[in-house]
């Protein structure tokens, strides 16, 4: 099973993502967490991605595209995948499907986290006085909610059009959440 978690950042992509892997038995993967791990290494695609990041702008598709064929032709990933924080652009959505349309696959299910702004700003800043992650400022928030609105929030009536969207109200304890999504896929 190919499932995508999409939601705002701070969303709960992250959380709600792993234990829905744990639970479908499927590895999670979120390119968010891969670039921050290459940035840290300063590998060549992390030295691509750093600046964008900070910024909270999205890093340039070409560049994550790579990433993306990467982990969709890993031996992991070849009986599915929880994907987090990708596809974030039609661009890459497309490039999705064509990966994996090549071993006669989709995207079986989208879960898409809803939760109003002020509650992820909140988180976020929470977040920052805690782990100092480099984008946890609220300039860069900002940018990282418009950046959601104009470029990631499209593929919600792309994969709508499909009937693959589940929508999953995502206030509360992360236990209630990951129940309301554990159903949500039931159907
Ligand atoms: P990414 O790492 O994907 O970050 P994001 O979308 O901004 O989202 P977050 O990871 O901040 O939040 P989340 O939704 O995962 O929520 P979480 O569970 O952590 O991307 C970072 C950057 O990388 C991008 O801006 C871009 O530059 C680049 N990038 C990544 N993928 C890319 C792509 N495909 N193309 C181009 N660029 C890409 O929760 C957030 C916080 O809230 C945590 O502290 C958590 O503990 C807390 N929390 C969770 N649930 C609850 C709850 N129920 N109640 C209270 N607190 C909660
Ligand atoms: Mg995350």
């Amino acid at each position: 099973m190919y499932l995508m978690i999409l939601g705002a950042p701070g969303s709960g992509k992250g959380t709600q993502g792993k234990l829905l892997a744990e639970f479908l038995r499927v590895p999670e993967v979120s390119t968010g967490e891969l670039l921050r791990t290459a940035v840290k290494q300063g590998t060549p695609l992390g030295k691509q991605a750093k600046t964008y990041m900070e910024r909270g702008e999205l890093v340039p598709d070409e560049v994550v595209l790579g990433l993306i064929e990467e982990i969709l032709d890993s031996r992991e990933a070849a009986r599915g995948v929880m994907m987090d924080g990708f596809p974030r652009t039609v661009a890459q959505a497309k490039a999705v499907d064509a990966l994996l349309a090549s071993k006669q696959a989709k995207v079986d299910r989208v879960v898409l986290l809803d939760v109003a702004e002020e509650e992820l700003i909140k988180r976020l800043l929470a977040r920052a006085a805690k782990e100092g992650r480099s984008d946890d400022n609220l300039e860069s928030i900002k940018t990282r909610l418009k950046v959601y609105h104009d470029q990631t929030q499209p593929l919600i009536a792309y994969y709508e059009k499909r009937g693959v969207v589940r929508r999953v109200p995502g206030m509360g304890s992360v236990d209630d959440i990951q129940k309301r999504a554990r159903e949500a896929l039931k159907a």
